[in-house]
């Protein structure tokens, strides 16, 4: 890499953590009189506890987004024709199996979760931190290229994750998508922050 592109580079990561410090006073600024007129059930919410994801209305091929410990967690449910497509590129991928010690065992599988047909991973890039897009769309639609799969490329610095949240080979991120700790209450219903007793 030259000088001038590492300069470029710190320069980007010195703005994302000059955001985030932003981003983190004003959030702390305007909390503190938002907790105090909470009920002490919502603060331990806010403050971390589990929270619930109701999955009943959500349609094959769609996410939806929830937010957990303040941060984003996506939930997909994933198509007959998308779980297919993450057997077909584990050679592109830099941690297929999900066998690095991050990962919580139920996501230690090739769809990553305790069903297949559901994805549950937090939104936050395993790079700077930024939250990835979906681009769902496959081939040349996609904008990304003509053989991409689906999956979701994180705007920062181009790190992509396929449709299980693994992360390409060679990208700026190292690591897959976090999969938080989760379980079903029932098949419509997920608590999300904690792992089943
Ligand atoms: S934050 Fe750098 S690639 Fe995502």
């Amino acid at each position: 890499m030259s000088s001038d592109k590492k300069e470029v580079d710190c320069g980007r990561r010195n703005l994302v953590f000059a955001t985030a410090a932003v981003g983190g006073v004003a959030t702390v600024a305007t909390a503190v009189p938002f907790l105090a007129s909470m009920s002490p059930s919502e603060r331990a919410k806010a403050a971390g506890a589990p929270v619930e994801a109701d999955i009943s209305n959500l349609s094959p091929g769609e996410m939806m987004r929830i937010e957990w410990r303040g941060k984003p967690v996506w939930i997909i449910r994933r198509t007959k024709e998308m779980l297919e497509s993450l057997g077909k590129i584990n050679d592109r991928l830099s941690d297929p199996a999900s066998k690095r010690p991050m990962q919580p065992e139920y996501a230690k599988n090739e769809a990553r979760s305790i069903k297949p047909e559901y994805l549950v991973v937090v939104g936050i890039c395993t790079h700077l931190g930024c939250s990835p897009t979906d681009k769902f769309k496959t081939g040349a639609e996609s904008g990304i290229n003509a053989d991409w799969p689906g999956g979701f490329l994180c705007p920062c610095h181009g790190s992509l994750f396929d449709l299980a949240g693994r992360v390409y080979k060679s990208m700026p991120a190292p690591d897959n998508l976090e999969v938080p700790p989760h379980y079903y209450l029932s098949d419509t219903r997920i608590l999300i922050g904690e792992d089943k007793a």
